[in-house]
């Protein structure tokens, strides 16, 4: 028995080809008077280009949803971004570019081969920073959009500091500002090779360039995230190897040439934050990772809480994604490592075997010690299943809560915002989209983070679905 149907879960993945602007006027329960602001988040819109199916939904065009509060009212706003490729697909009517993940042109491996031009799609992740708007992927440049009303503004360079085709990762990280210090942005850019070369850069709170720095790294690097303290910034360097022939062929897309390494192990290397060269590069056990929850520093010893898979499982050419056997591929669950730093070894623990991804915290703790997470979790405690819960942990008393949607509904990224005057570190609420499988439409939950058990403070149920996103970000701007 599943804690779900297949057929809910899969029409979570129909595309959204509207784009919508309202008052949301059907809620639940209220909106807290102190919610002010504004939660985007970005993912894919469309899962097919005029009835032509996209291999993978990481190939699906970026659409934005802004949900703005305002004196306990909210409103809706869900526009897709005009890249290239998104105009150019709807000029033709068919898909005209590549995609990572393996979404082909129609004609076959001869309309494909040796075309290397893959579509910046902008669909991973939303930053509000530095009165700009960005639409990042990991593969490209971010599109700047107009915060008021989610217009494209095009490609953007970050003042300049990007080259042409220069990456700019969709995993930033904030650094609050403390003890009358502003907030900092840090942000990654790898360009991948035979050895590979991540920047990192450093962005004060209007958006200028604090600091820039770049080193080598040996092998192919796949990296999608990162973890802060206030000295190191974190990669986990996944034991993936790339053949690109296939790719070059014409033959599959080039997220499709990955290849993973069981019997080799996962490094973890360690970037100073103050631009010296002494990179470090500690190995640990072999798995794949997208995610990491948070990193600290005590008593000499770096820790990073991760979301780690046993390995990483291949789109397959002509697989439907609709169709995947969840038994078959291995769940995202939560470890620790502790990475000792005059020995130079890593240690790691299981800290939670329940299906996860999608971690958050309050954003007051990041690069530091804290006590509560929070994260996306499938219905069952074990095996491999679609996210319909959040699960909050409290690492100091080991409490477990576990708000459901199960059967019909379905989770993704929670995201914590903190009460304007908060106390307490789960002082906050949580902000996500949910599908809901009987309504086929979505609804924007909050919940109060202090008390998972407590049914929701707000349920807004939108006229329409959205599909299954990616990430998102809160600003206390309103753009209504
Ligand atoms: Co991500």
């Amino acid at each position: 028995m599943t804690s779900y149907t297949r057929e809910d879960w899969q029409r979570g993945y129909e595309s959204q080809p509207n784009e919508y602007d309202y008052w949301i006027d059907d809620i639940e329960g209220e909106i807290p008077e102190d919610l002010n602001g504004t939660f985007f988040r970005n993912g894919p819109g469309l899962l097919n280009i005029n009835g032509q199916p996209i291999a993978h939904p990481f190939d699906g065009d970026g659409m934005v949803c802004a949900i703005s509060f305002k004196n306990r009212r909210a409103h809706f706003r869900n526009r897709f971004v005009k890249t290239e490729g998104y105009v150019a697909e709807k000029a033709a009517g068919k898909i005209v570019y590549r995609g990572v993940f393996g979404t082909q042109k129609p004609g076959g491996w001869l309309a494909n081969i040796f075309d290397l031009k893959n579509k910046n799609i902008a669909n991973t992740g939303i930053l509000y920073w530095g009165d700009k708007l960005l639409a990042l992927w990991e593969g490209g440049q971010p599109h700047s959009l107009n915060p008021q009303n989610l217009e494209t503004i095009g490609i953007d360079d970050v003042d300049g500091i990007l080259q042409p085709g220069q990456t700019f990762s969709a995993h930033p990280r904030i650094e609050k500002g403390k003890d009358g210090k502003g907030d900092v942005l840090v942000n990654f850019s790898v360009k991948p090779g035979l050895s590979s070369t991540i920047t990192i850069f450093e962005f004060n709170s209007q958006g200028k360039l604090l600091k820039r720095y770049s080193h080598y790294i040996p092998g192919f690097a796949f990296l999608h995230d990162m973890a802060i303290t206030p000295n190191y910034c974190i990669f986990f360097q996944n034991p993936i190897s790339l053949n690109p022939l296939p790719f070059l062929l014409g033959l599959r897309g080039i997220g499709q040439c990955l290849d993973f390494s069981p019997n080799k192990s996962t490094q973890v290397i360690l970037i100073p934050r103050d631009g010296s060269k002494a990179l470090k590069i500690l190995e640990t056990k072999p798995c794949f990772v997208f995610h990491h929850c948070n990193a600290w520093e005590k008593n000499g010893e770096i820790y990073v809480d991760s979301i780690c898979y046993k390995s990483f499982s291949q789109i397959d050419l002509g697989d439907d994604f609709r169709e995947v056997d969840f038994d078959s591929i291995p769940e995202g669950q939560l470890w620790r490592f502790k990475i000792n730093l005059s020995e130079n070894n890593v240690e790691h623990k299981l800290l939670e075997s329940r299906c996860c991804e999608f971690p958050t915290l309050n954003p007051n703790n990041v690069g530091e010690a804290y006590r509560y997470l929070f994260i996306g979790v499938a219905d069952k405690p074990s095996g491999n299943a679609p996210l319909q819960g959040i699960l909050k942990i409290d690492w100091q008393t080991g409490e477990h809560q576990v708000f459901s949607v199960a059967p019909r509904g379905f989770t993704g990224e929670p995201l914590f915002v903190p009460f304007p005057n908060g106390v307490n570190e789960d002082d906050g609420w949580l902000l996500m989209l949910m599908y809901d499988g009987a309504k086929h439409r979505s609804d924007v939950v909050i919940l109060d983070a202090r008390d998972l058990n407590k049914k929701p403070v707000g349920i807004l149920h939108l006229k329409h679905h959205i599909p299954y996103g990616l990430h998102g970000s809160f600003t206390p701007n309103f753009f209504g």
